[in-house]
């Protein structure tokens, strides 16, 4: 079996990964934590590691030497990072040289997950050849991380991907997961309907990844779902699906909420390079929403 190392390995997208691919990688797991957030025996080992400790990271990789990394390990709170910007450039630009540096010599593919954000959101939808305009410290650092990766002698896939969804243990709430929290304790949520993107479900991206390994596909790609929405719409259809009251969604516009990192108004992504490799197309929303309610289910159960 192919010997994986995912970092990050207790985020969303980190579990999500190892779930969907235990039986097919021996998956080394490292993330921040001290214990794993997913049952232990989906993996060969799990290993606390902070990614901005340059020795441990070199201890680490050098021990595995794996085929193949993922790195999803972030500083992902966009605002945070306009109050800490020197946290969130550590961890999103010198966290990944310091696991390029030390793949350099066993030299596996590096798949490393990067943002819709590294656009300005003036004019999407965004296909992989458009130029990047980042606005904000997260933004500028997440666009960084992936000169990084360019700039290394590894073969590697740059996998650009937005509001991502779906069930994790001790994660943060994602939109879908608040929405439906929000709905179900009868409270009246505020969303901008002025804010355009292509929502992508965790599992799908995972499956993209995959397919992308399996047929040797590297370089950059967009990485999300089918369809393009804005966030008030989108939670009408978290609504919808999940038989949840509309009536308490408000439609509001960015400028009402006052955040403090700039957001891309239509970053919504085109995904043909990734359909035309693959030949695969991800769940539409509305499918990839009924198949997290399952899992919901099955995870309460
Ligand atoms: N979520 C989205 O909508 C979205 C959209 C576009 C791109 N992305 C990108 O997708 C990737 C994964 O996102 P996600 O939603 O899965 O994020 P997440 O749930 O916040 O997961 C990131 C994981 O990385 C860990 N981490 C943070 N700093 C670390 C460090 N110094 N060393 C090791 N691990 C560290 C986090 O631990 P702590 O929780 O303890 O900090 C967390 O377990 C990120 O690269 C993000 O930029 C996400």
């Amino acid at each position: 079996m192919t010997s994986l190392v995912v970092v990050g390995a207790n985020g969303l997208l980190g579990q999500n990964i190892i779930k969907k691919l235990k039986n097919r990688f021996e998956i080394y797991a490292a993330s921040f934590e001290d214990e794993a957030y997913f049952p232990l025996e989906y993996v060969k080992s799990y290993t606390q590691l902070d990614i901005t400790n340059r020795s441990k990271v070199v201890d680490f990789l050098q021990k595995v030497k794996p085929e193949v990394i993922i790195n999803t390990a972030a500083f992902t709170k966009v605002d945070a990072c306009e109050e800490v910007p020197d946290q969130c450039w550590v961890v999103n630009v010198r966290g990944v040289e310091y696991l390029v540096d030390a793949s350099s010599s066993f030299k596996p593919v590096f798949v490393h997950v990067s943002t819709d954000y590294v656009f300005d959101g003036k004019a999407g939808p965004y296909s992989e050849e458009d130029t990047p305009n980042p606005r904000g410290n997260y933004a500028r650092s997440k666009l960084a991380g992936e000169h990084v990766v360019e700039n290394s002698n590894l073969e590697y896939i740059i996998a650009r991907t937005q509001v991502l969804f779906g069930v994790g243990n001790k994660v943060r709430h994602n939109f879908v997961t608040w929405v439906i929290e929000q709905l179900t304790n009868n409270k009246k949520i505020r969303i901008v309907d002025d804010q355009i993107g292509t929502p992508t479900y965790a599992p799908d991206f995972v499956e993209a990844i995959e397919r992308l390994l399996q047929k040797e596909a590297y370089g950059l790609f967009h990485v999300s779902g089918p369809d393009i929405i804005s966030r008030y719409d989108f939670a009408l259809k978290i609504a919808e699906v999940f038989d949840l009251d509309a009536s308490l969604i408000e439609r509001i516009k960015t400028k009402d909420l006052n955040q403090k990192a700039p957001r891309p108004m239509n970053s919504a992504f085109k995904i043909y390079k990734l359909i035309n490799y693959t030949g695969w197309e991800p769940n539409s929303l509305t499918d990839a929403l009924k198949l997290m309610k399952k899992e919901l289910a099955l995870s309460d159960g």
